[in-house]
């Protein structure tokens, strides 16, 4: 297994993951543009084939975890969560003071991963997201970073 920077030849790849496990999934557009905005994005792949892959907009306050999926026949491997702890880890060396992200409130799957790895729920955003008819609330979960990984990394004392 390795991981890469997302580009724009693991696609259509991803594009079966999000189209499969998604009632409203992003277009391809939505990716693409994710990609020139040129926010953290990661591909695991198995020789050629994708595993999985995250998106994630960095900054130092904090960081928002945008996509997340894994191939629905590799599910359950811990593939989701060694791509989310990676992620964590660059918001981390990054200087982000926490990870905030969003999750259909239907989403039990997500959720669990993400409670897992220690994110708490800190609201609910009403009709955001947008099924095929009416539209369902997301919980917005949040985990705080360690502070000063970053001035440990770049400044450390001799
Ligand atoms: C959410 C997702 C990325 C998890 O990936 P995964 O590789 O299957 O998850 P992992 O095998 O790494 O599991 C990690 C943890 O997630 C939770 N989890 C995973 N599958 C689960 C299941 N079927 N039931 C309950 N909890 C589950 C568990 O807490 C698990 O830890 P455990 O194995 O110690 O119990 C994957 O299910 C997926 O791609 N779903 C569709 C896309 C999606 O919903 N993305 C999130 C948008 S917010």
């Amino acid at each position: 297994m390795e991981y890469s920077y997302l580009n724009l030849g693991h696609l259509s790849s991803i594009l079966k993951i999000e189209r499969g496990s998604n009632p409203y999934p992003w277009s391809e557009l939505n990716f693409k543009d994710c990609l020139e905005q040129g926010y953290y994005s990661l591909a695991l792949e198995d020789q050629t084939e994708l595993v999985g892959f995250a998106i994630m907009a960095i900054s130092t306050e904090e960081s928002h975890l945008l996509n997340i999926g894994v191939r629905e026949d590799l599910r359950g491997r811990g593939h989701g969560e060694a791509i989310l702890k990676k992620m964590m880890t660059a918001a981390e060396v990054m200087g982000s003071k926490k990870v905030i992200l969003e999750v259909r409130i239907s989403n039990a799957i997500a959720y669990k991963l993400y409670e897992k790895l220690g994110f708490q729920e800190i609201a609910i955003r009403k009709d955001y997201y947008r099924l095929p008819e009416g539209r369902e609330d997301a919980f917005v979960m949040s985990k705080s970073l360690k502070k000063g990984l970053k001035s440990k990394l770049f400044f450390t004392e001799s």
